[in-house]
């Protein structure tokens, strides 16, 4: 993460939290017609998106050696309602993956959690995507990007019906996912998509958009949040649970390394900054599960308290991060320890 966008993050997160904890406090039973609230007006700048806001790069490798075919470095851009040209790259028999950022992110094609594109180019055998809606996400008032999240999802969609038009890949064959924010938008897309169920979305360190929950979303969005039936398969991995992001289950599995809390192991003292470390933790957790298979192993357990007394230790153990997608018939919270650098994975 850059020195702006964390400085930005340190001091405005909180405030943003904190305000609309204070201003906005709806309950389910708030019927009374609000449309011409002003205040609430200029939080719900619902709009059209055009797909030509955002930017989907194609990447893809064979196997580390060779290198071969894009690599890490050639990323090529297909224009939204241009998806055919892919076909000159594509390769068949590979599986999709494809990944998105969230709020504020400011993430290049290689950094934040681009890193997990990077992973899946190093170690070789899929057609990888990056989609960058940062015009869009850029908006400080976290509410109008989160209001978004639907109609992003929805154009994400659109290109990827396409795609899997084109390609003849089978929607099962694809796997979305989004980071923060983003996880809400591979969820939209999930739930948009009209030509079959994806196969797998993976949400990471995902704020619950909750219109009920104070202290999150001072509006009614149309769609609440990443869930169950947006996929096939839906995982969530939890790194900062009750300050940027949430503790609640949302998907069919749900990770919670070292807790699910921020500060995470090795992740700094300061705890704002720890906090943000955290947030990012989940995307390095996951990139580190691709160079390291099946690393991360995670056992199912009601609380991290029962995890960390050992009641847990006859459960089921499955993997979290890339190796999660040969469990999609797992269900539950599972908890696990990681060491506080990469490799991540305490054998
Ligand atoms: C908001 O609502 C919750 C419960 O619904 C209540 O505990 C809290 O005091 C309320 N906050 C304000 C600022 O009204
Ligand atoms: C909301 O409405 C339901 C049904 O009308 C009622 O049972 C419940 O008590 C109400 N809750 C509040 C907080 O007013
Ligand atoms: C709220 O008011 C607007 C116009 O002010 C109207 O179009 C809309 O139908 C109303 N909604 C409800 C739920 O009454
Ligand atoms: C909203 O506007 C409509 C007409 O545009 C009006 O009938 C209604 O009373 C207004 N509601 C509030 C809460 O001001
Ligand atoms: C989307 O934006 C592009 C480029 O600015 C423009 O050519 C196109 O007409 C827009 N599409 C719609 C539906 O507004
Ligand atoms: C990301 O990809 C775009 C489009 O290919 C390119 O213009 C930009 O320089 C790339 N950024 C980095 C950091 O590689
Ligand atoms: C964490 O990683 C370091 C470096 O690879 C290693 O020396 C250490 O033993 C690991 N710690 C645990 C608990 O696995």
């Amino acid at each position: 993460m850059n020195v702006p966008t964390a400085t930005i993050l340190l001091f405005v997160v909180p405030l943003i939290h904190h305000a609309q904890l204070i201003i906005f406090n709806r309950t389910d039973n708030d019927t009374s017609n609000e449309s011409n609230d002003s205040s609430r007006e200029e939080n719900t700048k619902e709009r059209f998106v055009n797909g030509s806001e955002l930017t989907f790069l194609y990447w893809n490798s064979l196997f580390i050696y060779p290198n071969s075919i894009l690599g890490n470095d050639r990323p090529i851009e297909i224009e939204f309602g241009k998806e055919l040209s892919v076909l000159d790259y594509w390769i068949d028999g590979f599986p999709l993956k494809a990944i998105t950022h969230g709020w504020l992110s400011s993430d290049d094609n290689c950094t934040g959690v681009f890193t997990i594109k990077t992973a899946y180019i190093d170690t070789g055998g899929y057609n990888v995507f990056s989609v960058d809606w940062s015009h869009i996400s850029k908006d400080i008032i976290y509410s109008t990007p989160a209001i978004l999240t639907l109609s992003v999802g929805i154009v994400i969609a659109e290109f990827f019906e396409r795609v899997v038009a084109y390609t003849g890949i089978y929607p099962s064959d694809v796997h979305l996912i989004g980071h923060s924010l983003g996880a809400h938008v591979m969820g939209s897309c999930g739930s948009n998509f009209k030509l079959g169920k994806i196969g797998r979305i993976t949400g990471e360190e995902t704020e619950r958009l909750d219109p009920a929950r104070p202290g999150f979303m001072p509006i009614p969005l149309q769609r609440e949040h990443l869930n169950k039936d947006d996929g096939e398969f839906v995982d969530v991995i939890h790194t900062t649970g009750g300050t940027l992001g949430c503790m609640e289950s949302l998907g069919h599995v749900d990770f919670y390394p070292n807790g699910g809390k921020a500060p995470q192991s090795g992740s700094g003292i300061l705890i704002l900054d720890s906090i943000i470390n955290s947030h990012s933790r989940s995307y390095e957790l996951y990139a580190d599960s691709v160079y390291y298979r099946r690393s991360l192993v995670a056992t199912q357990c009601d609380s991290w308290s029962d995890f960390k007394s050992n009641k847990c230790e006859n459960n089921i153990k499955i993997f979290m991060g890339h190796d999660a997608g040969e469990y999609t018939s797992a269900r539950g919270n599972f908890y696990l320890k990681t060491n506080g650098s990469s490799p991540f994975g305490i054998i």
